[in-house]
């Protein structure tokens, strides 16, 4: 069952694998799947936001269905935008669960239409998030299964 465009929103900073098993199962729900990274002025990045784009394309390449933008302002706004239906999210535990709820609600205030639908990742990556991948490549410890290799190579350099 296929149900038109879907956005995956988020900061990315940087893709990790467990973004990337949401990813792979979102694609195989939409017709198209649009990963936006969120330009957040407020927030102090590792990776610029091209460099965020890049990683992404670089490893959803293999998936036909998935295309990576930037948004800025609303989420809403820029699903109208781009005609989508649906939301999607990824909930790891139940402590994500307020911040998603919160932001579920808030969106479809703004926007009744816009339904957000919460996936669960792969079990290893439940306790994966990009800011403990931050904070270990920052100490040099080992990412492998955390990260896809180019990512893990960016780090290296970025912390070099
Ligand atoms: O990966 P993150 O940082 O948890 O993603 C958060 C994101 C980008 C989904 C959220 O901050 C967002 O949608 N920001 C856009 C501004 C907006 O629409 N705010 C109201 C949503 S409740």
């Amino acid at each position: 069952m296929k149900t038109s465009v879907a956005i995956y929103p988020g900061s990315f900073d940087p893709v990790t694998n467990g973004h990337l098993d949401l990813i792979e199962r979102g694609e195989k729900m939409f017709d198209l799947l649009i990963v936006a990274v969120l330009r957040n002025a407020e927030k102090q990045p590792l990776f610029t936001v091209p460099e965020r784009v890049e990683m992404l394309r670089e490893t959803t390449k293999h998936l036909s269905s998935v295309e990576v933008e930037v948004f800025d302002g609303l989420l809403v706004d820029f699903a109208r935008k781009r005609g989508a239906a649906v939301i999607l999210r990824g909930i790891r535990a139940v402590s994500d669960y307020e911040y998603e709820l919160q932001m579920a609600l808030m969106n479809r205030k703004l926007e009744p239409r816009l339904e957000t639908v919460f996936m669960i990742p792969g079990e290893p990556y439940s306790y994966l998030s990009a800011k403990l991948v931050r904070e270990i490549a920052q100490f040099g410890a080992p990412l492998n299964g955390l990260v896809p290799p180019i990512v893990e190579e960016r780090l290296r350099t970025k912390m070099s």
